[in-house]
């Protein structure tokens, strides 16, 4: 494809991949706003917004995490190549297909039905800012995209040849502030290197951070060795000419599958999926029944982009750990993806009335949030 006409076609919705929204309402967004509580500025980009469904969402859940922001500086921007995508962004009003997604108590809650449209609440309009632009023709950073805390493009990158690819990636990191994320369709950038960029692995997807070189502390620290090479005796020593009492070093124990998994987890945040992948091997050689080594090795599936073995061994992770909110979640956002909507509600169903049953504070790793919040989110 022409790196420089990109083919375009706006087809969006509210909440498009219900995982990225989880991820982006219970970790993302808590983290950013807690870290700018302080200078009260959130800089927050949909790029390749299309109609605007995708930037009214994340207004929402700002609205949602932070409905007293008296004082805050908040800026959600959407922009696009596309004019008249855009002009349909700022009037606000949908169809029903553009909810697809969307649970009817928030669609209730942001949006008043007028004919055979939604109009958005007018407050959730204000918040969001479009602009017209070119990620492939226009400099950035500039004087106003810069500095983002949170990019989202998604969905874009699929329209754009290979040297473009690289070119916008660049440029959307070096768009963002220190510790910013940014998020892209699940596939979109897969083995490309981004400078500067460090990706982490959440249940729901990889996300790229901006961060000075990732150093893996593993690489600093050895936590624990992967198949450690014991050297073999020297034959034929010839015996000490004294005999001295040498303190005996115990024999090198072999690290525990919980260990190994710490080890694989250290390498999957620094991109580093190939030895992840081995670390969750050796750990599952340790201990075959443990849930955690399969429940990684299926995000890494992922992100190699191989959808059916992730879900096999999402499959395996709740045989063996039928509690897991996580895996029923994150299988819930496989089957989404595959358009198996009664499987992934059966599935964020099951993770709900789990979830039901722990007590109110009991955090829920690894969202960091709380069972009563999630409960209160997975019932919408
Ligand atoms: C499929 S939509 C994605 C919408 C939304 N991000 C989502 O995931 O639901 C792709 C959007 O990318 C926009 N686009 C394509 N090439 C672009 C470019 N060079 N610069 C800015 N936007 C572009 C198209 O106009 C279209 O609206």
């Amino acid at each position: 494809m022409n790196d420089m006409a990109p083919r375009i076609s706006g087809e969006t919705y509210f909440f498009r991949d219900h995982g990225q929204f989880d991820l982006l309402r219970l970790r993302l967004l808590p983290e950013l706003i807690e870290r700018r509580r302080d200078a009260k500025t959130l800089r927050l980009w949909s790029a390749g917004c299309a109609s605007g469904e995708e930037a009214y969402s994340i207004a929402m859940l700002v609205d949602m995490l932070l409905p007293r922001r008296d004082g805050w500086d908040i800026l959600v921007l959407g922009s696009d190549i596309d004019q008249s995508a855009l002009a349909k962004a700022r009037r606000g009003r949908y169809r029903q297909w553009s909810f697809r997604m969307v649970p009817p108590a928030l669609q209730q809650r942001y949006f008043q039905r007028q004919g055979d449209e939604w109009a958005l609440d007018e407050r959730i309009r204000r918040m969001v800012t479009f602009r017209a632009g070119d990620l492939i023709g226009e400099p950035f950073p500039g004087a106003e995209l810069r500095d983002m805390d949170l990019i989202l493009c998604r969905n874009v990158f699929i329209y754009f040849g290979a040297a473009a690819v690289v070119t916008v990636a660049d440029k959307l990191a070096a768009a963002l502030s220190e510790g910013g994320y940014l998020m892209t369709g699940h596939t979109e950038l897969i083995g490309h290197r981004l400078r500067n960029m460090q990706s982490r692995l959440f249940v729901e997807g990889v996300v790229h951070q901006r961060v000075t070189p990732c150093v893996p502390i593993v690489a600093m620290v050895p936590m624990v060795p992967l198949s450690p090479e014991i050297p073999a005796p020297a034959r034929n020593a010839p015996p000490p000419a004294v005999a001295i009492r040498v303190p005996r070093t115990p024999p090198p124990t072999r690290p525990s599958a919980d260990d190994l998994l710490a080890t694989a987890r250290e390498f999957a945040d620094c991109g580093e999926y190939d030895t992840a992948e081995r670390a969750c091997r050796e750990a599952l050689a340790v201990d075959p029944l443990a849930p955690g080594p399969h429940f990684l090795l299926a995000q890494l599936a992922q992100l190699r982009g191989d959808f059916a073995r992730a879900g096999e061994l999402l499959d395996k992770t709740l045989y063996l750990d039928p509690r897991s909110v996580t895996a029923h979640l994150e299988l819930a956002a496989l089957c989404e993806r595959a358009e198996n909507l009664p499987r992934a509600q059966t599935l964020r169903r099951a993770a709900l009335d789990i979830v039901r049953t722990m007590p109110a504070d009991a955090v829920i790793e690894p969202y960091e949030t709380t069972a009563a919040e999630m409960a209160q989110w997975l019932a919408q």
